[in-house]
C-alpha cells in the first residue's frame, strides 16, 4: 500500500454520512419555508401554470383543501398573492375587502386560525390596467400616490387576518407609511417583511404570466433596484429596518447570494431570501428533459441559501420538498 505519510486528510471527516453530518456547518428546517400561493375568486378552482410546472392557481375553497397535507408535513407560512381581480388606473381592487386575497384571508384564518402564518404580498401590479407597481402619470410612476394604496392595500388585509403583509413594490418610505397607518387603525401587531433588496429581474418572467402583472408599457428599473449595486442594496435595507420593517428580503436568491451574506452582516433583523419563479421554472423544466437531478439540485440550492445567511427562504419548491420527505 502506497503511504504518502500525509498529516492533513480532510477525506478522513467525509467517511461516511454519520460523520459528515456530524461536522456539517450548514442546518435547514422546515422552520424556515415559506411557500407562494396565487389565489383568485370563485370556487372549485385549481388552474396548472403553465409558466410554473407544479404551481397552480387555486381558490380559496380548493386552497384551504391544498394547504392541509402541506400543515400536516410541517409547512404553516404561505405567501398570499391575489389574481384575476378587476383591474383600474388607480388599482382600485388592490384594497377592496372583497377581492380575492381578503377573500382568502378570512376563510384561511376562519379554517386553521393560528396554526397557520399567513403573509400577503402589498403590491398594485396584478390590479392596474398599465401593470406597473404605482400610480402611473406621464410614463412616470408617482411615489407618494403609490405609496398612499399601499397603505390602504396593508390594512385591508390585516383587516381580513393577515400575520404579515410584505410590500413588494419598491416605493420610497412605504414600510414607514405601512406601519404608521397598521398602528393608527390598531394592527402594531401586523408584521412587515419587507421586500428591502428587490431588483430589476428576468427572473420574475414566470410569475408575471401566472399574476398577469406584466407591464403593458416599459420596465421597472425607475422603481426595483439595479443589480450592479450591493452599497446601495445596503442602503435600501437599512432605510426599510429604520422604518420599522421586521424582516428584510433579497430578491431573487440564486443570482444575488454575495447579496444575502453582505445583508447577514449588516443587520440583527432576520433575513429573508425569495428563491422567485424564473429560477424555479429553470430547474423544474431542466428536471423534465432529466437534465439534472430535481431532488439534488433544489437541496443543493436551499443549502447554498442558509449557507449565505438568509433565515427565511421563500420557495415554490417548498411543497416538494415536504411532501417527497427531501428534508
Ligand atoms: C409584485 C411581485 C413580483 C414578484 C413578487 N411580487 C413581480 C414583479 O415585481 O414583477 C416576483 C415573484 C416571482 O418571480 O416569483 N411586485
Ligand atoms: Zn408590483
Amino acid at each position: 500500500m502506497t503511504n504518502l505519510h500525509l498529516l492533513h486528510r480532510p477525506r478522513r471527516l467525509r467517511k461516511n454520512s454519520i460523520v459528515r453530518n456530524m461536522v456539517a456547518e450548514t442546518h435547514l428546517s422546515k422552520d424556515m419555508l415559506m411557500y407562494p400561493y396565487f389565489v383568485m375568486k370563485g370556487k372549485g378552482i385549481q388552474n396548472p401554470i403553465a409558466a410554473m410546472p407544479g404551481i397552480d392557481h387555486f381558490s380559496p375553497d380548493t386552497l384551504v383543501r391544498d394547504i392541509e397535507p402541506l400543515l400536516k408535513r410541517g409547512i404553516n407560512k404561505i405567501l398570499l398573492f391575489g389574481v384575476g381581480d378587476t383591474k383600474s388606473d388607480m388599482a382600485d381592487s388592490a384594497y377592496n375587502d372583497n377581492s380575492a386575497v381578503p377573500t382568502a384571508l378570512r376563510l384561511l384564518k376562519a379554517t386553521f386560525g393560528n396554526d397557520l402564518y399567513v403573509a400577503t404580498d402589498v403590491c398594485v401590479c396584478a390590479y392596474t390596467t398599465h401593470g406597473h407597481c404605482g400610480v402611473l402619470a406621464h410614463d412616470h410612476i408617482l411615489n407618494d400616490e403609490s405609496v398612499v394604496l399601499l397603505g390602504k392595500m396593508a390594512l385591508t388585509h390585516a383587516q381580513a387576518g393577515a400575520d404579515m403583509v410584505a410590500p413588494s413594490d419598491m416605493m420610497d418610505g412605504r414600510v414607514g407609511h405601512i406601519r404608521h397607518v397598521l398602528d393608527n387603525a390598531g394592527y402594531s401587531e401586523t408584521a412587515l417583511m419587507a421586500y428591502s433588496i428587490k431588483y430589476a429581474s428576468a427572473y420574475y418572467g414566470p410569475f408575471r404570466e401566472a399574476a398577469d402583472s406584466a407591464p403593458q408599457k416599459g420596465d421597472r428599473k425607475g422603481y426595483q433596484m439595479d443589480f450592479r449595486n450591493p452599497n446601495e442594496s445596503m442602503r435600501e435595507a437599512m432605510l426599510d429596518e429604520n422604518e420599522g420593517a421586521d424582516v428584510l428580503m433579497v430578491k431573487p436568491a440564486l443570482a444575488y447570494l454575495d447579496i444575502i451574506h453582505q445583508l447577514r452582516q449588516q443587520t440583527h433583523l432576520p433575513v429573508a431570501c425569495y428563491n422567485v419563479s424564473g429560477e424555479y421554472s429553470m430547474l423544474k423544466l431542466a428536471a423534465q428533459h432529466q437534465l439534472i437531478n430535481e431532488q439534488n439540485l433544489v437541496m443543493e440550492n436551499m443549502y447554498a441559501f442558509a449557507r449565505a445567511g438568509a433565515n427565511i427562504i421563500i420557495t415554490y419548491h417548498a411543497k416538494d420538498i415536504v411532501l417527497q420527505e427531501w428534508l
